[in-house]
């Protein structure tokens, strides 16, 4: 991996607080980052100065989108240039720490992709680094900006839920295989934020099992999280499924709801239903109610996440506010991740977080 220099320039350079303007460089315009740059080309308060790849394929198709916007093909450029006040990292994960670590070193701010990093150390440091220079990182937890988990978000806030007994997902399809990563490290990272976001208390431990049929990577795992107060979560991630399915069940001892992301209306649904147990002595006497009442499906406003999510990040900066998927939620969900493969790495064994 390359290490990129510190320019001695920009690295006294102060970001643009107090001006009204972030000026943007991205690196990397594969898959994700013509979305990143599209989103940043509409907002007000954010100017797309550099674009980089070290693909020629990749800048060829940059140049060719946004003809009046510099492309280069070293990322130095991108990392010690005066004009820039924040970068945009969207290149792999294996490369997002050195990318990020260069960015903060020049005094830039960083908006990140998922995973944050390739391991906690990592994260620990780029946590760090931003602390001391007063920067932001912000993590792409893109779906922590979807109508749908706003929405749970509010709900779980008013408690409509009550107490929590689980939090059930669902990730699976047929590929794409990923080269680099398992299907943990590429999938499990949305489950895992949003789960992060959602709800307030933190796991104690994790039991994960996988395999790896093809390529030596994991393309299956199935990971169960212990919570205090005997809530459990379970994230089911597999790239070999026959059907996509997206869906997330949470359920409280109040109500209990079912997200399918993959519905093109009644996106998210309550179930006023629960169970009640009238008799405490003992199993043979239990009785319980099932309470089976109305269902209920919220309107969800029409919006495209990354967009808010990048005017939340615009206004962060320009506000010098930290944002919420800073970075460490980032280092949550890498402990998260990093758990997760010890655990299947033993089989199953219990994994204290
Ligand atoms: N938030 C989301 O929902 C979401 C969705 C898809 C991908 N992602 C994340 O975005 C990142 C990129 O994924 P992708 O699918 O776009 O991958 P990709 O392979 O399609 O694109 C990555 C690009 O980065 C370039 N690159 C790699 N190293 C570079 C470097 N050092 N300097 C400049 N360019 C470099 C590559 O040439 C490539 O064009 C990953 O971290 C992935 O997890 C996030």
């Amino acid at each position: 991996m390359a290490t990129y220099v510190t320019s001695p320039e920009s690295s006294s350079a102060t970001p643009k607080r107090g001006s009204d303007v972030v000026r943007f460089g991205i690196v990397g315009y594969g898959y994700w980052g013509p979305k990143v740059v599209r989103n940043l080309e509409h907002l007000p308060n954010a100017e797309v100065m550099t674009l980089c790849d070290l693909k020629v394929a990749a800048r060829k198709r940059a140049h060719k989108d946004y003809p009046q916007v510099e492309i280069v093909s070293d990322p130095a450029e991108v990392l010690t240039s005066p004009e820039i006040d924040a970068i945009a990292v969207v290149t792999p994960v294996w490369t997002h720490y050195e990318l990020a670590k260069a960015a903060l070193e020049n005094g830039k701010h960083v908006f990140v992709e998922k995973p944050f990093t390739s391991n906690t150390a990592q994260a620990q440091e780029l946590i760090e680094l931003a602390e001391k220079k007063n920067l932001k990182i912000m993590v792409d937890h893109t779906f922590l900006f979807t109508p749908a988990v706003r929405k749970i978000h509010e709900l779980l806030s008013e408690n409509t839920l009550g107490r929590l007994y689980y939090y059930d997902s669902m990730r699976v399809n047929l590929g794409l295989f990923q080269h680099d990563i398992n299907v943990i490290w590429d999938l499990a990272p949305h489950d895992l934020s949003i789960m992060d976001h959602l709800i307030s208390e933190r796991p104690e431990a994790i039991v994960a099992t996988g395999q790896s049929h093809l390529n030596g990577l994991e393309d299956i795992a199935f990971i169960t999280l212990y919570f205090p107060d005997k809530l459990v979560a379970h994230v089911n991630v597999n790239w070999l499924s026959p059907v996509k399915i997206r869906t997330t069940l949470i359920g409280g001892e109040k109500k209990m709801l079912v997200w399918n992301d993959q519905a093109v209306d009644e996106e998210l649904k309550v179930y006023d239903k629960g169970v009640t147990v009238t008799s405490p002595e003992g199993v043979y006497n239990l009785l319980v109610n099932y309470r089976s009442g109305d269902m209920w499906a919220p309107r969800l406003e029409r919006a495209e996440a990354l967009t808010r999510e990048l005017t939340y990040f615009v206004d962060c900066v320009l506000k010098d506010e930290n944002p919420m998927n800073d970075g460490k939620a980032g280092l949550r969900v890498v402990q998260m991740l990093e758990a997760t493969t010890k655990s299947i790495s033993q089989r199953g064994a219990l994994v204290y977080l």
